[in-house]
């Protein structure tokens, strides 16, 4: 997500003197237990230029799949390795946060999933989780496909970036509470302060210094003073939204008496209803336990987690398509086999094999974010990794770990040819033999999954996280792409106009 995408130049703002020193402290009193690690020292030059995680890639084949890095007095373990980041982010999740992200995000999304202490997410991450069941994915399908089929001009220019941001945020609208925002057709206050609220959350997570924390800085600085507005837009909106369901409550207040057969009410009625956002189904399920802050936080966490992710997705997998026009070609064929010139069903999604390993295999390439964020709560003993020490390396609480999902996805110890677009691979078992404790790509290990995930590859894939705090809109945001990019290849050949 752009939200969680964050830079890592923004680090080393991050800490102030007193940090530093306790770091290095702690560094010492643990024997430098981090210091056995093979190190890579970085320049700052390797902060501009380029974007870091090129650099990250480079030094994961030079020192191996757990190192540290160290920028003059500040290190960072940087993790290429699926058994460690299995172990961070499954085995001993509790014992790390997500540091200066909620830090960064806690103004935007307050009590929100992605920055929320432990007590709030524990509490909420059950319920929002049982949001996205199976009955509202299809219900969603169907509101996916109730427009209009395509009827404009046989060839179109267009930035479609762009497109797909705006179809991206009309499609969260609506599935997180039900409002259209109408933007692949319109420009509305809102949508404006949408798109200024991603745009200061990524400049925030790029910036050296976090100079919005400096009192009255909000007020005084007009970048941070529009920000201000924008929030404010964007909340009243929510609050009006969440108004309006909490007063039509009452004509499905059975939920509460029947909390434990939810699942069977769904599979009754979801599909009839007018509104099955997760905002309705938030209200309605235990709506009364929770204030209207909370849900606002819920539901603002979720449009800007949930939208340019997607959209980044689409558009790198039509830039992949748009290069490799056979493998165009035999999506194509595949759509015009299940559906001929007919519309995608739900029932149809497990037929469309290929057009679901395109989505995969672009988000395997373009990972959006390329990095997850951790900061250990514990001292701890990371395993050393396939390429890495035996016996693991102890690291002192408070260390910063990224987790390289780049490097991972791009790993050459786990996948043939790592840089090319080859959706195929994913229909091939693999298992490599040399690499003890990595248990290969195995879809028997998720059996009924429509997708490839962390849990078929033990790790090595994890477009969306893993563990505990894996992304709870995972599968909602799959199927969006696939019958985003289905309807594109049955009207159109993609190729690209411009090319630098
Ligand atoms: C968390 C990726 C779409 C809501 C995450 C994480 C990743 C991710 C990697 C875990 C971050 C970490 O461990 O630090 C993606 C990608 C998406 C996508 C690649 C699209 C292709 C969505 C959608 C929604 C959503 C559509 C909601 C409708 C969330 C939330 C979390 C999250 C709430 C925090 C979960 C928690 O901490 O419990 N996402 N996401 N995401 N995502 Fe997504």
């Amino acid at each position: 997500c752009r939200c969680q995408s964050i830079n890592t130049d923004k680090r080393k703002s991050n800490r102030n003197l007193l940090d530093n020193a306790s770091n290095l402290l702690t560094d010492l009193l643990s024997g430098g237990s981090i210091g056995s690690m093979p190190i890579a020292e970085g320049a700052v030059s390797h902060l501009f230029g380029r974007p870091l995680f090129f650099s990250l890639y480079d030094w994961f084949l030079e020192h191996g799949a757990v190192y540290k890095l160290a920028f003059g007095p500040k290190a960072f373990v940087v993790v290429s390795d699926p058994i460690v980041a299995r172990h961070i982010l499954r085995e001993n999740a509790f014992s790390y946060d997500k540091a200066v992200l909620a830090d960064i995000l806690e103004p935007i999304m307050g009590k929100g999933l992605i920055p929320a202490d432990l007590d709030t997410w524990k509490q909420r991450r059950r319920v929002i989780a049982r949001a996205f069941h199976n009955s509202y994915l299809e219900a969603m399908f169907n509101k996916l496909l109730e427009g209009e089929g395509y009827d404009g001009p046989n060839s179109i220019e267009l930035d479609l970036e762009a497109e797909f941001s705006s179809l991206a945020l009309d499609i969260i609208g609506i599935g997180v509470f039900n409002y259209d925002f109408g933007s692949v057709t319109k420009e509305s206050p809102v949508i404006k302060a949408v798109y200024g609220t991603l745009f200061e959350a990524e400049h925030r997570s790029t910036f050296y210094i976090p100079y919005w924390k400096i009192p009255l800085a909000r007020w005084i600085i007009p970048r941070q003073r529009k920000f201000q507005d924008d929030l404010k837009v964007i909340n009243t909106c929510l609050d009006g939204l969440i108004r309006n369901a909490k007063e039509s409550r009452q004509i499905r207040y059975y939920f509460d008496f029947m909390e434990t057969d939810v699942e069977k009410l769904q599979q009754r009625d979801y599909l009839n209803l007018k509104d099955a956002s997760l905002l309705r189904f938030l209200v309605d399920v235990r709506g009364a336990d929770v204030d209207d802050r909370q849900l606002r936080d819920d539901l603002m966490t979720m449009l800007i987690a949930g939208h340019e992710t997607t959209a980044a997705v689409l558009t790198w997998a039509v830039f992949l398509l748009a290069q490799n026009p056979n493998k165009m070609k035999k999506a194509q064929a595949e759509v015009d086999l299940v559906l001929g010139t007919g519309r995608p069903t739900f029932e149809s999604l497990k037929e469309l094999q290929y057009i679901r390993l395109i989505v995969v295999e672009a988000l395997r390439l373009y990972s959006q974010p390329p990095l997850l964020i951790r900061r250990s709560l514990k001292s701890d003993v990371l395993p050393g990794g396939h390429k890495g020490d035996k016996d693991g390396y102890a690291i002192p609480a408070g260390t910063d770990v990224f987790i390289s999902v780049y490097n991972l996805h791009r790993s050459p110890y786990f996948w043939d040819r790592p840089h090319d677009f080859e959706p195929e691979r994913f229909l091939v078992q693999n298992k490599n033999e040399e690499i003890e404790g990595w248990g290969g790509l195995d879809p028997s290990r998720s059996p009924g999954a429509l997708y490839p995930n962390e849990v078929i590859s033990d790790f090595a894939f994890l477009p969306f996280g893993g563990g505990p705090r894996k992304c709870v809109g995972d599968q909602f945001a799959l199927m969006e792409c696939t019958v985003a990019l289905t309807l594109l290849l049955q009207n159109f050949d993609v190729e690209l106009n411009r090319w630098n």
